[in-house]
């Protein structure tokens, strides 16, 4: 979940750490530190409560000297946020430093192993105990640092993504990974480290991302040597990383967040370029022309995501359902993995992953594999654990989101599920040719009615005013906008800490209705589809209980206009894609209210962007 940087190379190691840790600062926020070796054998660890800027202070008047460093934020898991159970740890002998992201799930055992034999604890934390078992198999059995690691994390159960250095080699930055990614990137005579490519980005393009159980050994002028745990080498590609720098920077919006909830027009431009053509009325997706006899006809489908993609999973089981007849059941990545499936090779399983790091997606992608289902991946981030997992798969492609609270992501997931369910109808004969060309079509129009809707953010402000003084919302939708009610809740709740609950309209009367009355605003999508009417039935039942009403309406729609307190009009489109369209004012609602609230959107407390542990 944290960030992790390292970087060996003829620059000072300091202030390429320091802008790498700003960069990954969205990856977990809670403390920072870095250690920094110079070729004195002087091995220094600053580290301290807060944010990299309370880093860099605490750091201004200190030795920053030094071509080699590792630094880290953390989101912690062990042990509370203090200054103590920052990272880098020190080992026992005053050699050995560590950065760590993951959990050592068994660091009790193996702390009181340790203890027994004499050793010391200086902090709380489960990383300690894998640098103090490192050193201590370094002192006792005399081996070199490559063999300890190796040794330890052996012994080790649990995610870890590490990084050590040693104060007696000026030279060498030790790094392993299980279950948490790590990216190599490689420059002139000088080489970087990163939990994802972000900090790497403005030096090289060269990367390498390691594997499971790799550890490398990086070593300032020697090319890079990977062995896995038994000591076996293992060859890497180098891939080339295709982000440049103002994908990573807010380009003049104060926050990531609003910067990412502009940009949907042309992420889902992005995301549709080369998969959707008008002209010819036709969609292709490569994963699924090169996995027709997987994909075509299976038993059925299982949706695994946890959060913001899970929301988009409900989404794609509506449009699949319709286009393609295949049932599908959408599961909590969480759940899933804990229980006993009944799947087998005639099932498809789809993976839907913003960061494609995700612990408990991850698990389940295992489960199913092992059960013989074909995997499918939607993911974001490009090279991630979750498409190297999977057997086929489509990116997104809608650019690093670095908001903690998902926005783009979750349009380019649903953008990607409705072409992969009109895709797979249209292979199976399911949809018919009309709306499949009508679907086509609208979706190819959803970039410009985003434009048009964003224009409404100062409305959207507005009305956010209103409410910030709210202490619980209630959001409500139907059919397809049921999962963007879902979805805008749990934006308000991440962002503003205000508690709401998102639910299908027609369920209010089944208990939620209780809690109705002019303290609770109720956001209601009530656009004219289908449902309008019934909908229309539960907006006259909650001001009956003189709740205020935010309504997302049709454009034109005088009706609710007139019931409603406050009103946000969408643009016309098919009912399938209002998903893409509603969940735009909500992102922003969220956005406006936890802004009037004086919180911190990018990095709201407690959550962290990619939850690489359980
Ligand atoms: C979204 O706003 C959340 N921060 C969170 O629910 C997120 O969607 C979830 O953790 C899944 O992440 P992933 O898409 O990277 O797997
Ligand atoms: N488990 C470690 C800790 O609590 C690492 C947490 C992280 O990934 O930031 O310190």
């Amino acid at each position: 979940m944290c960030g992790i940087v390292g970087y060996i190379g003829k620059r000072e190691a300091y202030p390429v750490l320091i802008k790498g840790l700003k960069r990954l600062e969205y990856r977990g926020y809670d403390s920072a530190g870095v250690a920094l070796l110079n070729d004195k054998n002087n091995l220094r660890v600053y580290k301290t409560k807060g944010k990299v800027a309370d880093l860099e202070q605490y750091a201004a008047d200190k030795d920053t000297s030094g071509c080699i460093g590792i630094a880290h934020t953390r989101w912690a898991t062990h042990g509370e946020p203090n200054s103590n159970n920052a990272h880098p740890h020190m080992s026992f002998s005053g050699d050995l430093a560590i950065i760590h992201n993951g959990i050592i799930e068994n660091y009790a055992f193996l702390k009181k192993l340790l203890q027994q034999k004499g050793i010391k604890f200086n902090s709380n934390t489960d990383t300690e105990v894998l640098v103090q078992l490192i050193d201590y198999i370094r002192t006792k059995k005399k081996t070199d640092l490559l063999t300890a690691v190796r040794i330890a994390l052996r012994a080790v159960i649990g995610a870890y993504a590490i990084a050590i250095l040693d104060k007696n080699n000026p030279d060498q930055i030790i790094a392993a990974r299980k279950s948490s990614p790590l990216v190599i990137g490689i420059g002139q005579d000088e080489f970087f480290l990163g939990s994802d490519a972000s900090p790497i980005i403005e030096y090289t393009d060269k990367v390498i991302y390691l594997d499971d159980k790799d550890i490398a050994v990086i070593t300032k002028g020697k090319p890079l040597d990977i062995v896995d745990i038994n000591n076996e080498k293992t060859d890497h590609e180098v891939k080339t990383v295709d982000i440049n720098i103002s994908q990573i920077e807010k380009g003049g919006f104060p926050h990531f967040m609003l910067k990412e909830i502009f940009e949907q027009p042309d992420c889902l431009k992005d995301c549709m370029r080369g998969r959707i053509n008008v002209e010819a009325d036709n969609i292709v997706l490569s994963a699924i022309i090169d996995n027709r006899k997987h994909l075509i006809n299976p038993r059925r489908i299982i949706i695994v995501a946890c959060g913001t993609s899970w929301h988009a999973g409900l989404i794609g089981k509506l449009l699949i359902e319709d286009f393609c007849q295949i049932p599908v059941e959408v599961e909590y990545a969480s759940e899933f993995r804990y229980s006993n499936p009944v799947i087998n090779s005639q099932d498809v399983v789809i993976a839907i992953s913003q960061s494609g790091e995700t612990a408990d997606t991850l698990a389940a992608i295992e489960l199913a594999k092992k059960k013989g289902a074909f995997i499918y991946g939607i993911c974001n981030a490009i090279g991630s654990s979750i498409p190297r997992a999977t057997h086929t798969g489509s990116y997104i492609h809608v650019g690093p989101e670095i908001g903690v609270a998902s926005t783009k992501a979750f349009t380019g997931q649903v953008t990607v599920l409705a072409m992969l369910a009109l895709a797979l109808g249209k292979e199976r004969g399911t949809i018919d040719n009309m709306k499949y060309v009508k679907v086509i079509n609208a979706l190819s129009e959803i970039p410009a009615k985003m434009e048009h809707l964003l224009e409404q953010s100062d409305n959207i402000k507005d009305i956010s005013r209103i409410f910030t003084y709210a202490h619980n919302f209630l959001y409500l939708g139907r059919g397809y906008n049921y999962p963007v009610a879902l979805e805008g809740a749990l934006k308000l709740k991440e962002i503003s800490y205000i508690h709401a609950e998102g639910y299908p309209a027609a369920e209010m009367k089944h208990g939620p209705i209780a809690l109705i009355d002019e303290e609770m605003p109720v956001v209601v999508v009530a656009t004219k589809n289908i449902l309008y009417d019934k909908v229309l039935s539960n907006i006259q039942e909650i001001k009956a209980r003189h709740a205020r009403v935010i309504a997302i309406v049709s454009e034109g729609d005088d009706t609710v206009r007139n019931l409603a307190d406050a009103v946000i009009e969408l643009p016309q489109t098919e009912e399938c894609l209002e998903p893409l369209l509603a969940s735009l004012p909500l992102q922003m609602l969220a956005y406006y209210i936890a802004v009037a609230k004086g919180k911190d959107v990018d990095q709201p407390r407690n959550l962290a962007k990619s939850v690489t542990v359980e």
